[in-house]
């Protein structure tokens, strides 16, 4: 159908012109598990601040995606790039020194460190970036404050509720100042009260870091506080 020339067309913040490099830019990204495709030429671009939701049926390969662009797995062929750096070109150490400076993680399963106490996972990643004792202790207690578990520093995951240690997951993941934020369901085991909480706070953060967030969700609700949703369908990714 040929486009209507007299239709007003506003467009979206995601197409608006940006001044600065992406933080994240995925080409021609393609992988397959064995004879079955997964992703099919995915093209992908999200800038500083911007909230996007991931949605799409279970197993279209919405974890596969995060999973290449965290740079815990590879596409087969394609580049992506995370705040400059291109994770198609690294080998594995490249790409774990990536991970520590440029991304934060946060999984339905929180994948909290068990033997270590809420303060000492949040204190993880800048004991990996070689921050100073004093910096480190600093930044730790203020975000655990930012997160409400001041009371809660030395607690074991095991004595934590559900919403407590997607809380201390939220400040491990972003204790760094990551450009880019990736929730994988970050809501999808905890009660619905405590899912709006955790999505506030992931709000929250991501605006007063200035991180961009990509959060791949089942629930509308929690894709409608975003600013762009984009669908995975055979392996391909439209945006609605
Ligand atoms: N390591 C692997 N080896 C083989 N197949 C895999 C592997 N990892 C994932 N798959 C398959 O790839 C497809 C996409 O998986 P993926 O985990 O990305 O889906 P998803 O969209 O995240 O699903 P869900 O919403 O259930 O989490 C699934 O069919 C899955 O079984
Ligand atoms: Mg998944």
């Amino acid at each position: 159908m040929p486009a209507d020339p007299t239709r007003s067309h506003s467009p979206s913040p995601s197409s608006e012109p940006h001044s600065t490099a992406p933080v994240l830019a995925v080409s021609g990204a393609f992988k397959s598990y064995g004879e079955r495709p997964i992703l099919r030429n995915v093209y992908f671009t999200m800038h500083a601040s911007e909230r996007v939701a991931l949605l799409g049926p279970s197993g279209s390969g919405k974890t596969t995606l995060l999973n290449c662009i965290g740079g815990v797995d590879r596409p087969d062929s394609g580049e992506v790039l995370v705040a400059g750096c291109k994770l198609h070109a690294l080998d594995a150490d490249g790409l774990a020194e990536v991970r520590r400076k440029h991304l934060g993680m946060v999984f339905q399963f929180f994948h909290l460190l068990p033997t270590l106490t809420a303060a000492e996972n949040v204190e993880l990643p800048l004991q990996l970036l070689g921050i100073p004792t004093n910096e480190r202790e600093t930044r730790v207690r203020s975000l655990l404050e930012r997160v409400g578990l001041t009371q809660r520093a030395g607690a074991l995951p095991s004595e934590l509720s559900g919403g407590e240690m997607q809380r201390v997951a939220i400040a491990r993941a972003i204790v760094h100042r990551p450009a880019l934020l990736l929730a994988d369901e970050p809501t999808g085991n905890l009660d619905s009260q405590t899912g709006v909480a955790i999505l506030d706070l992931l709000e929250e953060v991501v605006r007063e870091t200035g991180a961009a967030l990509l959060m791949v969700t089942h629930s509308k609700e929690a894709a409608a506080r975003c600013q762009r949703v984009v669908h995975m369908k055979d392996g391909a990714l439209t945006e609605s």
